[in-house]
């Protein structure tokens, strides 16, 4: 197992994945990554608002998971929540793909043309870590050659839109990048905040793979590092 683990301090970690995102741009200014939507990155974006000016230019930039159901503007919406958070406040935005739910006639054929834009290549998949140990919406049962595809979600998560995100209505379902494309990018990194998340951090690094914590698949990847702040590492045994 090759994971690099690196724990910070609540107040700067924020600040730090930031900084590390930023430095991999200036090292690969055509980077194609993969960024979630959730509590956890958010702050993260709010650094790059203030500090990322025309760096991510000439970066493609793609959704990792969308709700079905939902409209365009709903407050839940991941398209909408990742262009308010960052990317409509950047200087030189970069290209953006977002899961076009909307676009197609069914969401089966929106995610058949998301996978063929992740098909071209990922340099790095960026992702939180959910309370039932999905990434991106692979929810438990999930494993790691699971496609990217319209998928049902777990009670909690659809709770958790609601509640949580704002959403107006229970979405239907899910569209997600797919186990096997986030296992294929050239690296991953797992963000895990807060000490809500310690028990599931602590099972998706420690506990065996299985498919009832998709998390824990990732650890087959050459290239993981967990961004985790000290109340979300808590149950790791290591300190910052
Ligand atoms: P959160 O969600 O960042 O809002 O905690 C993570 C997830 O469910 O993937």
């Amino acid at each position: 197992m090759t994971v690099r683990l690196e724990v910070m301090p609540a107040g700067a970690w924020a600040g730090e994945v930031a900084s590390r995102l930023l430095a991999a741009l200036d090292a690969n200014r055509g980077m194609r990554l993969v960024l979630p939507t959730g509590d956890t990155p958010s702050p993260v974006y709010a650094e790059l608002a203030a500090r990322a000016a025309d760096r991510f230019g000439e970066a493609v930039v793609l959704g990792l998971d969308e709700w079905v159901g939902l409209p365009a503007h709903d407050p839940a919406r991941c398209d909408g929540r990742l262009r308010r958070e960052l990317l409509d406040r950047l200087v030189a935005p970069p290209a953006f793909r977002e899961i076009a739910v909307d676009a197609f006639p069914s969401p089966d054929r929106a995610a058949r043309e998301h996978d063929v834009h992740a098909q071209a290549g990922l340099d790095l998949v960026v992702l939180g870590l959910g309370g039932n140990g999905h990434v991106g919406f692979n929810e438990p049962g999930s494993t790691p050659t699971s496609p990217t595809r319209v998928v049902r979600l777990a009670e909690a998560t659809l709770d958790a839109s609601v509640e949580r995100y704002g959403a107006t209505l229970r979405p239907s379902g899910g569209i997600t990048l797919g186990m096997d494309r986030i296992l294929a990018a050239g690296a991953v990194w797992l963000l895990a905040t807060g000490s809500r998340k310690a028990a599931i951090l602590a099972r998706a690094l420690h506990a065996p793979e299985s498919p009832e914590c998709p998390a824990s698949f990732l650890r087959r990847h050459p290239a993981l590092t967990v961004f985790a702040d000290e109340p979300a590492a808590v149950r790791l045994g290591v300190s910052g």
